[in-house]
Formats: structure tokens, sequence, C-alpha cells
């Protein structure tokens, strides 16, 4: 199983200066619980903009620099060695992680079952967005609403499952 998940805004906003756009605790939290005892991959800008591994996951950066190597994660240069990583480990669940250049080449390669999306009602200035893909060819398989916090925008999480025609 292979899942993308993301925060975006209103108009896919993903980030602005290799950061985050908002701080949602129950979004972080809900990342956490899902993500689990699994496997991350990600840019090699998103894990510097996260700035180490995350516990209880095992990380795989993607990057074209040959000699890139951090404690506790492993690189991957392709997402084909990503892939064949989790076979030979048995990992059942990869999840995509960002950013937004290995999230629009991971959907160009069609290698997402699902989206976990989490809509945050954000509109601003943002470099990176997340790719404009086609809704219609998913199934919505959960959503649910969350309400702005103090400092936090409200959110609502849908799982989008791709249908055999994607
Ligand atoms: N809202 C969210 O859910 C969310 C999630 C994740 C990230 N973000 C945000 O997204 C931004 C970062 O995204 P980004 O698009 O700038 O960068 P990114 O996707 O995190 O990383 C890009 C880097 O990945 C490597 N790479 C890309 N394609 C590759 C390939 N085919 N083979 C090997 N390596 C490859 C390259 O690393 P090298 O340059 O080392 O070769 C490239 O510079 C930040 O603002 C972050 O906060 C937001």
């Amino acid at each position: 199983m292979i899942s993308l998940i993301a925060a975006i805004g209103k108009n896919r906003e993903l980030g602005l200066g290799n950061a985050m756009l908002w701080h949602i605790k129950e979004d972080f939290k809900h990342f956490k619980e899902t993500t689990m005892g699994h496997t991350l991959l990600m840019g090699r800008k998103t894990f510097e903009s996260i700035g180490r591994p995350l516990p209880g996951r095992h990380t795989l950066i993607l990057t074209r620099d040959r000699s890139f190597k951090r404690e506790g994660t492993h690189t991957v240069h392709s997402f084909e060695e990503a892939l064949k990583w989790c076979e030979e480990r048995g990992e059942e669940h990869l999840f995509i992680a960002g950013g937004g250049e290995i999230y629009k080449q991971a959907l160009e390669r069609n290698l997402e079952d699902q989206l976990i999306l989490s809509y945050v009602d954000f509109e601003g200035e943002a470099d990176t967005f997340f790719p404009d893909f086609n809704e219609s060819q998913y199934d919505l398989i959960h959503k649910s609403a969350f309400a702005a916090g103090e400092k936090s925008p409200a959110w609502e999480l849908r799982v989008l499952k791709a249908t055999p025609h994607h």
C-alpha cells in the first residue's frame, strides 16, 4: 500500500521558505498516528526542513546527492530504490510525505493507492504547491472536519482512494 500524505491550503499551498505554513496540533497528531510504525519517503528538502528522523518510523530520503547520509535515515536515489527497500523489508505501507517535487513525481508515476489529505482553511503566500490533481479519479472513503483553534485554522481530513482507471 502506498499513501501520499499532505496538508494543503485552499490553493494547494504546501510551504514557504522550506517551512510549513501553519501549525495545527491535531493534524500533526493525525500524521503521527497514521504513519507510526511505517516508512516515510521524503525529498531531501523536506527532510532538511524537519531536521531529524521522526521517531518510530523508517525515514527514506530521496536525493540525487550520492554522498548524502544522515544518521537514523536511509538514503535512496530513485522511487524504484525506495520501493525495493520496502519490499525487501516487508514494509506493507509506504507513506510519501512530500514535498512538492516528490508528490508531483509520485502522482505522475501513479504510485499512490490513496491520498490522505488535510485540507486547511488557509490562503496565502507559498512557494511550494501540491500538484493539480483530478479528484474525480479518486473515491472519497473518509471525511472528517476539525474546527479552528485559537491560533490554528480549521481543516478537513479526506482520504481519497485511487480508482482502477486513474
Ligand atoms: N504541507 C505539507 O504537507 C508538506 C509536506 C512536506 C513538505 N512540505 C513543504 O514542502 C517544501 C519542500 O518541498 P520541495 O518541493 O521544495 O522539495 P522536496 O520535494 O522536499 O525535495 C526536493 C529534493 O528531492 C530530491 N529529488 C527530487 N526528485 C528526485 C528524484 N527523482 N530522484 C532523486 N532525488 C530527487 C532532490 O534532492 P537533492 O537536491 O538533494 O538532489 C530535490 O532537491 C517545504 O516548504 C516543506 O515545508 C509541506
